[in-house]
């Protein structure tokens, strides 16, 4: 499907998390399903922590796997500092195995996207499914494919953000992308122009890609394994889904 590292954007997780905040409505939405489901909670592909450590700092028994180990480490050490304790596993979701069974399982930061093709989907669903509790629930979001918005502005450079890299060096970011309607991925190319004397600056190249879905396309995959799609919000304040919605923000349960 691609013949690059897609997790290569991963590899510095304190850039990650300089540059990807938690937002208010998106702690909430999690918070009240974790409310209404309880514990265990299994977050996959948890990355830094970036919502396990909140849901864990109110109290509830969670889970986090990740298969980037850099991500994992950012999270361990955030974990740590605050005294909040987190089952942290360094796996592939896809064979993921534990003897628990969860009552809330999540994914987030639309890593639902990162499951390109449909053998890496069912794999990944067959792990939620294996360890949801009958009663579960299993929610996440994935981006809205608004057609009008993947065709354009394609190839244009547009500015990705500035951080500090974890060696201390000074990152400006732009990239470029583009959408293969047929196979539904839209591909990124991200130039990191990175230095610490100005005088010496160097550039990278990194490039990553993400699966979108159509709704009635999800519908009929989560059905097909096992699952009855329960609610599809637009954003996480639970907007309703329309077809410019930004997201399309989904609660499941088995069926
Ligand atoms: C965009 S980040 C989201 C991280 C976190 N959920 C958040 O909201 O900040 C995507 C994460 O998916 C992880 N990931 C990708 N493929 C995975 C897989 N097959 N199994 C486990 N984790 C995976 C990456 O390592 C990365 O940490």
């Amino acid at each position: 499907m691609i013949d690059f590292d897609n997790l290569e954007g991963y590899r510095d997780a304190v850039a990650y998390d300089q540059l990807n905040n938690l937002d208010g409505l998106e702690e909430k939405f999690f918070s009240d399903l974790a409310h209404q489901s309880g514990g265990p909670i299994l977050d996959i592909a948890c990355g830094t922590g970036r919502l396990t450590i909140p849901l864990a700092k109110q109290g509830y028994d969670l889970t986090g796997v990740d298969i980037t180990i850099e991500m994992l480490e950012v999270a361990k050490r955030k974990s740590s500092a605050q005294d909040v304790s987190v089952n942290w596993i360094h796996a592939d979701i896809r064979n993921f195995e534990i003897k628990k069974k969860y009552k809330m399982i999540y994914t987030t930061g639309n890593s639902f996207q990162h499951f390109l093709d449909r053998e890496s989907q069912e794999e990944m669903l067959r792990t939620v499914h294996k360890h949801l509790d009958q009663e579960g629930l299993f929610t996440f979001e994935t981006r809205n494919p608004v057609l009008s918005l993947l065709s354009a502005d394609e190839d244009i450079e547009k500015d990705a953000g500035s951080y500090v890299d974890k060696d201390g060096n000074q990152v400006s970011s732009t990239y470029r992308r583009s959408y293969d309607h047929k196979k539904q991925i839209e591909l990124y190319l991200f130039t990191n122009r990175i230095w610490k004397d100005p005088t010496n600056m160097i550039e990278t190249k990194e490039h990553f890609a993400i699966r979108y879905f159509f709704p009635q396309e999800l519908e009929s995959l989560l059905y097909y394994n096992g699952f009855i799609l329960e609610k599809m919000y637009g954003n996480f304040d639970l907007s309703p889904f329309q077809a410019e919605s930004p997201l399309m923000v989904c609660i499941c349960r088995k069926r």
